[in-house]
């Protein structure tokens, strides 16, 4: 960078996403066992800026400033220089950068919603940014947001689906040109059934994860089914991919469902095993079955690997599902928390922070 100090600042917004065929089962350096596809979020983000400088030494050890919502957070900190410093041949120019970097969530901390894909997104945004000023030539937008999934993917596998907008897919997949394991690609061709689709998540507890995604991942390594379900989620693939094209949102969600409700059973077989739902989860499916049994809408639900369940439903029965919510589901959520969230357009690029 010369021998002058330069500085200046960059800075991303970017969404969570929420899978509808889940990766689970990971190798390698963070490459994916199965496929998996998502839809990116709107409501639920983090925002990062990171201040830089040049330094005119070459660091060994990669150190950086790190404040949560306005606070120095060691833990955050830790983590975010080991993903730095384990992958530094991916960026070695910050090397010669001191960074300061900043971050803020939408939703709050502990509100049991997962923020790895939201959070390391926001930041490997900001990393592909400082690494476009490193060269001369604009690769334009499409290279960017792939060397920006590819980034992220090393941070946290499920962001890499979040810098795009509305649907993406991540992991090599026959049903999807130029699919890939590195990184993930945005799907085309959404159907206007998913326009404003709706992602209430129920917030049935804000306790920690009793599994960590990272070894409920290695769990998978040694899980007698594995093969068998890596297999299923490369034919839900195609199925998804196809109802997401059509618009057969009844497809689609009893897909999602089929999906949400392996990845817990696969949890409940592994060694040692986990039951992440709490009684409350159950009884939320057992009365959004009901409901749809009642009423023939397209409301389903999906899991992350924790108790909170997520409502999907299109814009055109959101006032009856809002009816329904509020008197059935929302007496079995803790503090009778819910999130209400949308298919979103993908990170912006800010200046300075919205929240
Ligand atoms: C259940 O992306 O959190 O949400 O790569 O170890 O950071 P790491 O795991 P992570 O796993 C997410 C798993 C999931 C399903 C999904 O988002 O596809």
């Amino acid at each position: 960078m010369g021998n002058s100090t330069i500085s200046g600042l960059v800075g991303w917004r970017s969404p969570s996403n929420i899978a509808l065929v889940k990766y689970w089962g990971k190798y390698g350096s963070q490459l994916p066992r199965n496929p998996s596809i998502s839809f990116t979020l709107s409501q639920a983000f983090t925002e990062t800026i990171i201040q830089y400088e040049s330094i005119d030494y070459a660091q060994d050890q990669i150190q950086i400033d790190f404040y949560f919502e306005g606070k120095p957070n060691e833990a955050f900190k830790l983590r975010i220089e080991s993903f730095l410093n384990d992958n530094i041949e991916s960026f070695p120019f910050l090397r010669h950068l001191h960074l300061s970097v900043e971050s803020r969530n939408s939703f709050p901390h502990s509100s049991g919603i997962a923020s790895s894909a939201s959070s390391m997104s926001a930041l490997c945004l900001c990393i592909a940014s400082l690494s476009r000023l490193q060269s001369d030539k604009d690769t334009g937008s499409e290279d960017f947001l792939r060397r920006a999934s590819s980034i992220s993917r090393l941070a946290s596998g499920s962001a890499c689906r979040s810098v795009y907008p509305e649907v993406a897919a991540w992991g090599h997949t026959t049903f999807i040109e130029h699919s890939h394991d590195e990184y993930a690609v945005p799907i085309t061709g959404l159907h206007e059934n998913y326009r404003d689709y709706h992602d209430d998540i129920l917030i049935i507890s804000v306790d920690e994860k009793s599994v960590s995604s990272t070894a409920g991942h290695k769990l998978m390594d040694t899980n007698p089914f594995a093969d068998q379900r890596y297999a299923q989620a490369k034919a839900n693939m195609g199925d998804m991919y196809a109802a997401l094209l059509s618009g057969d949102t009844h497809e689609l969600g009893r897909l999602m469902e089929s999906e949400a409700l392996t990845l817990h059973a696969l949890m409940m077989c592994s060694d040692p095993s986990f039951i992440l739902m709490k009684a409350n989860t159950l009884q939320v499916i057992e009365k959004i079955r009901q409901y749809r049994q009642d009423t023939g809408q397209a409301l389903y639900f999906t899991l992350d690997a924790g108790p909170n369940v997520h409502l999907l439903y299109p814009h055109s029965i959101s006032s009856d599902v809002s009816l329904f919510v509020n008197s059935e589901l929302r007496p079995l959520c803790q503090d009778q928390k819910i999130i209400h969230d949308r298919i979103g357009q993908g990170p912006v690029q800010i200046k300075s922070f919205s929240l």
